[in-house]
């Protein structure tokens, strides 16, 4: 693992972190991703961090999970959690479950990687596809000194120990809808999907069955 930012080395930081930057969205957000499985379902987390989906699936919902930071899957291991060190561009990382669910990774990866992510997700949930990513202007500033400094604190505090996260990997509000308009390239249009921004993040469910 590469060198990671303080937040991806303190999962009790990097929650705190999320919760100030999404606030009331940041429950909101787990909770509608999280009202797709129903008792019995089966969901599976790729890059699940320090697992904090899984306090908002009901009762009778299995979850797991895979990350490449063993900090976090530490973490969530001392909470019972059924999580495990994986790599989302390997597919023997993946089980097949009812849900996958995937929150705040795509920007994470290298452009060239997403298409293999989507794949490996896509045909890995029998149900459900739901991707949750931020959305960031970072285009079109016109302070070029806030928009130097936006991006190089951006890009350290991003550091996750295993990508080299730029500023450019994330998406503006045009190009993410135009991705799952295109079902990121993978996902056939035959596919019913519903977007739902929750703040400064959006929500796609892909409803494969
Ligand atoms: C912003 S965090 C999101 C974590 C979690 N989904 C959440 O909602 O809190 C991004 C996560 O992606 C993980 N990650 C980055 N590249 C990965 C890869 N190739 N395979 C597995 N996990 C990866 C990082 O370790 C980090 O935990």
């Amino acid at each position: 693992m590469g060198k990671a930012s303080i937040l991806y080395r303190n999962p009790y930081l990097y929650l705190l972190g999320l919760k100030l930057l999404h606030r009331e969205n940041f429950h909101k957000r787990y909770k509608y991703m999280a009202s797709f499985s129903k008792r019995g379902n089966s969901v599976l987390e790729p890059a699940c961090g320090p697992g904090a989906l899984a306090s908002y699936l009901s009762k009778g919902v299995r979850y797991s999970g895979f990350d490449m930071n063993n900090h976090f899957i530490n973490h969530a291991l001392k909470k019972n959690l059924n999580v495990k060190i994986g790599n989302v561009l390997d597919i023997n990382s993946y089980i097949r479950s009812d849900h996958i669910i995937t929150c705040d990774i795509l920007h994470h990866l290298n452009p060239t990687d997403r298409k293999k992510f989507i794949k490996n997700c896509y045909v890995s949930t029998k149900k459900t596809f739901i991707v949750c990513e931020p959305i960031i202007n970072h285009k079109n500033k016109k302070n070029k000194i806030i928009t130097y400094l936006g991006k190089q604190f951006t890009e350290w505090i991003e550091r996750d120990g295993t990508n080299n996260v730029k500023l450019e990997y994330f998406f503006n509000h045009k190009e993410l809808s135009d991705l799952i308009d295109d079902g990121f390239g993978i996902i056939p249009s035959s596919v019913k999907r519903v977007k739902k921004r929750f703040g400064e993040d959006m929500v796609v469910v892909f409803f494969k069955n």
